[in-house]
């Protein structure tokens, strides 16, 4: 079901959330895997974006900070390459804090932030169409991993912008499919803007997923709380333990929940077992290098228009034209 609600004067709110009979049938399908598995999705109420956010100012998490100093260094440059007729789409928006770095350069045609976290949409365009009265906010909750039919008022081209390396927390069969659907997002005449974490040493992507101050743990804990509110599942959340390491060998940092004490789990009417020992994998953020974004985003419709990275080469930005 779908509702549309003028909130502001600027801002509509446009509700695809999948109903809760999907999310009952998706986790449970991750949790009879043989090595139980959760979508990095469910990472994300209210209070998971909350701590995602503290995650991003934690002095080890390098990614946010590299992106945010490279769109301001940019933003200019970028404003000039934008067509001006384009509608700002950002998959994953969360607080849109990123996308004020762009808006205070560019001014788009209209902006349609997309959310699964229906609280945090709705205080985050909230707070933006305030600040910026003149811009048409088109706000969508919904699981942009599935296919959506775009609200009518927001036709293409769009300059769709998908920043922090989320592209990373797909896997790789996934990346294709996905950056097709962003390329029909963006339209004939659009554009992309990839944010993208590159390879770089160990130790330093450890800590990234390990912060000292316990903001990783915390957010990955509460994918818990968040699963027994929505679907009072009966997760015991002291019976479980962060871990995060880099896989070498898969290039990519996996996040896990360890179970230390037998449990038992009711969704939907079934119940499901995990024993103290097992663990649920809820996340995976892979790293890329310049060649394999290339080829990818040209593999599926995107012509590279223009690559940036930071002086330590740790993070980048492409931005890339729909062909
Ligand atoms: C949103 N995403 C790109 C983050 C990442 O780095 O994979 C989520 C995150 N997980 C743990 N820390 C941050």
């Amino acid at each position: 079901m779908t509702s549309r609600e003028p909130i502001l004067a600027n801002l509509s709110f446009h509700d695809y959330q999948p109903p809760e009979a999907d999310i009952a049938r998706e986790v449970l399908a991750g949790l009879r895997r043989e090595q139980p598995g959760l979508h990095p999705k469910f990472l994300y109420d209210a209070h998971g974006s909350r701590l995602f956010e503290g995650i991003t100012r934690q002095p080890e998490y390098y990614p946010t900070a590299t992106e945010e100093a490279l769109l301001r260094a940019k933003a200019p440059e970028l404003a000039e390459r934008v067509p001006g007729d384009a509608l700002l789409a950002e998959p994953g928006a969360g607080n849109c804090e990123k996308a004020r770095l762009l808006l205070e350069h560019w001014q788009p045609r209209g902006y349609m932030p997309i959310e699964i976290s229906r609280d945090e949409l709705l205080w985050a365009s909230r707070e933006l169409a305030r600040d910026f009265p003149h811009l048409a906010i088109h706000a969508v909750c919904a699981d942009y991993t599935r296919p959506i039919y775009w609200p009518d008022e927001t036709p293409p081209p769009r300059m769709v912008f998908f920043p922090g390396s989320t592209l990373g927390n797909f896997e790789p069969a996934e990346r294709g499919p996905f950056l097709q659907r962003l390329r029909e997002l963006a339209g004939d005449g659009g554009q992309l803007l990839l944010g993208a974490d590159l390879h770089k040493d160990s130790a330093v992507l450890n800590a990234a997923y390990n912060d000292a101050a316990g903001y990783t743990a915390a957010f990955n804990l509460n994918m818990l709380d968040h699963l027994n509110q929505v679907l009072n599942a009966g997760f015991e959340r002291d019976a479980f333990e962060h871990q995060a390491f880099y896989n070498e060998h898969a290039r990519r940092v996996e996040m896990h929940l360890r179970c230390h004490r037998d449990q038992q789990l009711q969704i939907n009417g079934e119940t499901i077992k995990l024993s103290a020992g097992n663990s649920i994998h809820t996340e995976n953020s892979y790293k890329f290098t310049r060649p394999e974004l290339e080829s990818l985003l040209e593999q599926a419709g995107f012509t590279v228009d223009t690559w940036w990275e930071d002086p330590n080469k740790a993070f980048s930005l492409c931005l890339a034209n729909a062909a």
